[in-house]
């Protein structure tokens, strides 16, 4: 059979590897204008300035912007149905918005249905790989799992462990919850691009027999991931302090039971100590930024110098529906204001290394995506560089790279997007405007 070839022409912007903090002329910055990145059978095997001969099916996207597919390191499914909920800090929000709308989730037809919303909004939003939060019921990661495999997509997830401080229907037990985990991951994990997450919600909705259970899931095969939130809320850290009197702090509760792991991705991370600092970076373990969501609910502030500082490694996330929006951009946006109000400025190569190359080594999945380098599945997207007159005019006087870049970021969102291709078909294409 001859090999599927397609090439697309743009400006082709990648990462080698992470760029200097502030560095804005970083040698980590793989700018490629009007160059053509090609692709056999779904990989990347190439990138070249001169057209490719007729044996490659050619997409001419001269003048627009193309870069790896972003990676969602903490976004909820369910939680579509409560993004932009009025007026509550975390606690309150789970309560009054967030349980009661997982609880549809136990019907199977809602989760399908949520589910393939759900990856569609990614894909719409230039988001081609997403470690996500389903809810407690099986069926809801198992719908995940399906609508991520017909799609092609990298996505992680694991049915959500929760058996305490929920209401009715959004509860599972430590017997039931482990028979359905082993399930899934005989089922799922290393299936297509699908791999399972033990999934703890937060220490609050978990009884420490069923952390015990969760940490041995991971203790018991190294190629699981995990995901969970951490130190988010003060009442939330108050809350845990009280419940897990014996640990030194809120992120020591997972640590003691074994949950922080080179593939372990815990949201937040606001109100660590240097001491849980200290602790990430020798765990390998990853935070995921949510900068969003933190301002959305009045979470507070995440020191990313300080995690830098510490040496572990931090992913941009939109934590939907804590976080107002999909967009990446969005989100990078907000983590800009964030840092700015401590006095720390963000630059873009930064930020979107955070949500590209950052992303797949902190998950451990730098070989297949987050890059141009030959060899990874060409998981990818086609930008306008503006659209409307503001931004137009803005990237216009742009003079240096990162001028156009950070200026791109910030005023850009799922509207700039053309197309989103997974493992090199296209998997969303903007309607023609009218
Ligand atoms: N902590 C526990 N559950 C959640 C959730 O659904 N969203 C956020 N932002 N934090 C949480
Ligand atoms: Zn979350």
């Amino acid at each position: 059979n001859p090999k599927q070839r397609l090439a697309l022409r743009g400006d082709l912007l990648d990462f080698t590897s992470m760029p200097g903090w502030a560095q804005l002329d970083s040698p980590a910055v793989r700018f490629q204008p009007d160059h053509w990145l090609l692709i056999e059978d779904g990989r990347i095997v190439g990138t070249q300035a001169a057209a490719p001969d007729a044996s490659w099916d050619r997409e001419d996207h001269s003048g627009k912007l193309i870069l790896p597919g972003f990676i969602d390191t903490h976004v909820h499914c369910p939680q579509l149905d409560v993004i932009a909920s009025y007026g509550t800090e975390l606690l309150d929000w789970l309560n009054t918005y967030t349980f009661p709308a997982e609880c549809r989730y136990a019907d199977p037809a809602v989760a399908r249905a949520g589910a393939e919303r759900f990856v569609d909004a990614l894909l719409a939003h230039g988001t081609t790989a997403a470690v996500v939060f389903p809810t407690v019921h099986k069926t809801s990661a198992e719908a995940l799992f399906e609508a991520a495999a017909a799609r092609g997509m990298r996505l992680v997830t694991g049915k959500v462990l929760m058996d305490r401080h929920a209401p009715d229907g959004l509860r599972d037990d430590v017997a039931g919850a482990e028979r359905d985990c082993i399930d899934l991951i005989q089922r799922f994990h290393g299936r297509d691009r699908l791999a399972y997450a033990v999934t703890v919600r937060f220490a609050p909705t978990s009884t420490p027999e069923q952390l015990a259970m969760a940490g041995a899931l991971c203790r018991a095969d190294a190629s699981l991931f995990m995901q969970t939130h951490v130190a988010e809320n003060r009442s939330e850290v108050e809350w845990v302090a009280r419940l897990f009197p014996d640990a030194r702090s809120y992120l020591d509760v997972y640590a003691r039971e074994g949950l922080l792991h080179p593939r372990a991705v815990l949201a937040h991370g606001i109100w660590l100590d240097e001491d849980d600092r200290r602790q990430l970076a020798a765990s390998g373990a990853q935070v995921a930024f949510c900068p969003s969501s933190n301002l959305f609910l009045g979470s507070g502030l995440f020191d990313w110098p300080a995690a830098r500082a510490a040496g572990f490694r931090v992913s941009a996330a939109s934590d939907v529906g804590g976080g107002t929006s999909l967009s990446m951009q969005r989100n990078l946006l907000d983590g800009y204001k964030v840092q700015a109000m401590a006095g720390h400025r963000l630059s873009a190569w930064a930020a979107l290394h955070a949500a590209t190359r950052g992303a797949a080594e902190a998950l451990g999945l730098g070989g297949e995506i987050g890059s141009f380098d030959a060899g990874r599945l060409a998981d990818v997207c086609v930008w306008d560089w503006a659209r409307g007159p503001v931004a137009e005019a803005r990237h216009a006087v742009a003079r240096e790279l990162h001028e156009k870049v950070f200026a791109w970021m910030i005023l850009s969102d799922e509207r700039n997007l053309l197309a989103s291709y997974v493992a090199g078909k296209p998997q969303f294409r903007r309607r023609p405007d009218r």
